[in-house]
């Protein structure tokens, strides 16, 4: 079997947007907001759709490990979802599979890479809501399995270059698994750009005019970040990276971003932009690349 990856997204995750959409997984109800965000996802599913594929990878910044890069063990988690900040607007009822055997063996060549890591077999482990929201709005109908990759946290205790190092190999780890396995793997970066937000809710959180861009300088950054993907700069982009990191304190700091260029060998293509907008302040793009068409 000849695997690979087959496409590769920046797929954002504020629960605001699973919210606006009133799926009949999530409790609350809302009136809409954040139009553009959810159309830019609207047409990434609808080049999903046209695609083969059987699993979604998935990293997420919302699972934070201190010692090691962990990976989902159990075949099937079902559970609520509660964002911790914004409970008003996530508790979601997910019910999802996992692709045990190619978690495995992402776990096997990150460790062979030299990486610190370790299968999560709790089976009532709660999946983070990083992870349910990126998935959600890439595919809402939860039809393939995922592998959940946890963000470990070594931008923190070493540096964003350390950081990045161990994100490039995590990302070569996960491409070398997947073409072993012969799957043909979705890979998303469930990861916001800038993240400076605000700090109060309006009374009807999806009043959107109170909805804009948080801080000139952090739009710059971001606008500078999409141009780099848009033209198949993407190793520019990691040269820029702790820069970028540190001066918009850009959610990118938990890695996702990095294992996602990595694993699409960073990728020389133009990238496909689907959205770009702002959540409570905080940049978000909606983004993908089709390796096939590479
Ligand atoms: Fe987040």
């Amino acid at each position: 079997m000849s695997g690979r990856i087959v496409m590769g997204a920046l797929a954002p995750h504020p629960p605001h947007l699973v919210y606006a959409d009133n799926p009949k997984q999530n409790e609350p109800r809302a009136e809409g907001g954040w139009d553009v965000l959810r159309w830019g996802y609207e047409a990434l599913r609808a080049k999903l759709k046209k695609k083969d594929y059987d699993v979604i990878i998935v990293h997420s910044p919302h699972w934070r490990t201190v010692v090691g890069h962990h990976f989902l063990g159990v075949p099937h988690f079902k559970s609520l979802s509660v964002d911790p900040i914004f409970p008003n607007l996530f508790r979601y009822h997910y019910d999802l599979k996992v692709d045990v055997p190619l978690a495995e063996a992402m776990c096997a060549e990150a460790a062979a890479q030299g990486l610190v890591t370790k299968m999560m077999r709790n089976e009532k482990f709660r999946v983070d809501y990083g992870t349910i929201t990126a998935c959600h709005m890439v595919n809402p109908d939860w039809d393939k399995p995922i592998v959940g990759v946890s963000a470990n946290a070594a931008y923190d205790y070493f540096g964003n270059d350390v950081g990045d190092r161990q994100m490039i190999a995590l990302g070569q780890a996960a491409r070398r698994a997947v073409e072993k396995l012969g799957r043909r793997a979705l890979v998303i970066s469930s990861c916001s750009l800038s993240h400076r937000h605000f700090t109060t809710e309006p009374g009807v959180p999806e009043d959107m005019s109170y909805e804009r861009i948080y801080n000139h300088n952090q739009y710059l950054w971001d606008m500078h970040v999409v141009k780099l993907l848009k033209t198949g700069k993407a190793r520019e982009l990691l040269d820029e990276m702790p820069d970028f990191i540190d001066q918009s304190v850009s959610e990118a700091r938990a890695g996702s971003l990095t294992f996602l260029l990595s694993a699409l060998g960073f990728p020389t293509q133009p990238a496909e932009v689907h959205a770009y907008g702002t959540v409570i302040g905080t940049g978000n793009a909606v983004v993908s690349w089709d390796m096939e068409a590479a």
